[in-house]
């Protein structure tokens, strides 16, 4: 990648970054875009070519994950909130308050995707440094210790659902979420996350979710996501 073109994937990243995640700042995706006659959620792009995860995440598989299965949850969102209070609500408003349902299932399975989008990035992945990797030594032991606990809440969740790295009282916690569940649904705040649902690796992987796990921790964790998000929330508590 040419210098150019790094500044310019990290300003987009850094956008997203900021808006998407954790805070209440508002985004493309947590703030409605409203029109005189049209209130919707709209989908960022992906922060990266849908080939550039390859070849531990496939361009079929990443573009089919964005282009159906988040798209498909945004087109369900926007139906179910038209002409209700909910449509002009942050998104992360709508997921702490709606009662288990599609509603809540289609608001939190686009904020789990578009975080997750963004807790990969081509070349990631190893170990990550700074106050993160401080954080880590102190609340699992060491980097390999973390990555253990990782790797099996991620191979060992059964069904669909998410493996999370999470603040919670200060302190760094691996949990596991199904379905839709959103650790800010728990008084955690979400630092990264894997999609362990099949869609996410079984064209690449068959069922061998455990490959594509180890192969998403050691290449493709965006390690500079996790710690912009526990910088902002060491500093927003
Ligand atoms: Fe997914």
């Amino acid at each position: 990648m040419t210098d150019a073109k790094k500044i310019l994937f990290l300003a987009a990243a850094a956008a997203l970054i900021a808006g998407s995640s954790l805070a209440a700042e508002p985004s493309a995706l947590t703030q409605p875009v409203a029109t005189p006659a049209v209130t919707a959620f709209t989908q960022p792009p992906l922060p990266y070519a849908p080939a550039a995860l390859a070849p531990f995440i496939s361009a079929e598989v990443l573009q089919y994950h964005y282009a159906s299965h988040q798209k498909g949850a945004l087109d369900t969102l926007n139906k179910l909130v038209t002409g209700k209070s909910e449509a002009g609500r942050a998104l992360e408003e709508i997921i702490k308050t709606a009662s288990p349902g599609p509603l809540f299932n289609a608001a939190a399975q686009v904020w789990n995707h578009t975080f997750y989008w963004n807790s990969l990035k081509p070349n990631g992945g190893g170990e990550p440094s700074g106050a993160l990797a401080e954080a880590i030594k102190r609340d699992f032991g060491s980097y390999a210790q973390f990555r253990e606990q990782f790797a099996k809440a991620a191979t060992s969740l059964f069904g669909s659902g998410w493996a999370w790295l999470v603040l919670e009282n200060g302190k760094l916690k691996i949990v596991q979420t199904s379905n839709a569940d959103n650790p800010m649904c728990h008084g955690q705040t979400a630092l990264l996350v894997l999609d362990v649902w099949e869609h996410a690796y079984y064209i690449d992987y068959r069922n061998g979710r455990a490959k594509y796990v180890d192969a998403a921790i050691d290449h493709l964790i965006n390690w500079d996501f996790a710690s912009a998000n526990l910088a902002r929330s060491v500093k927003q508590p």
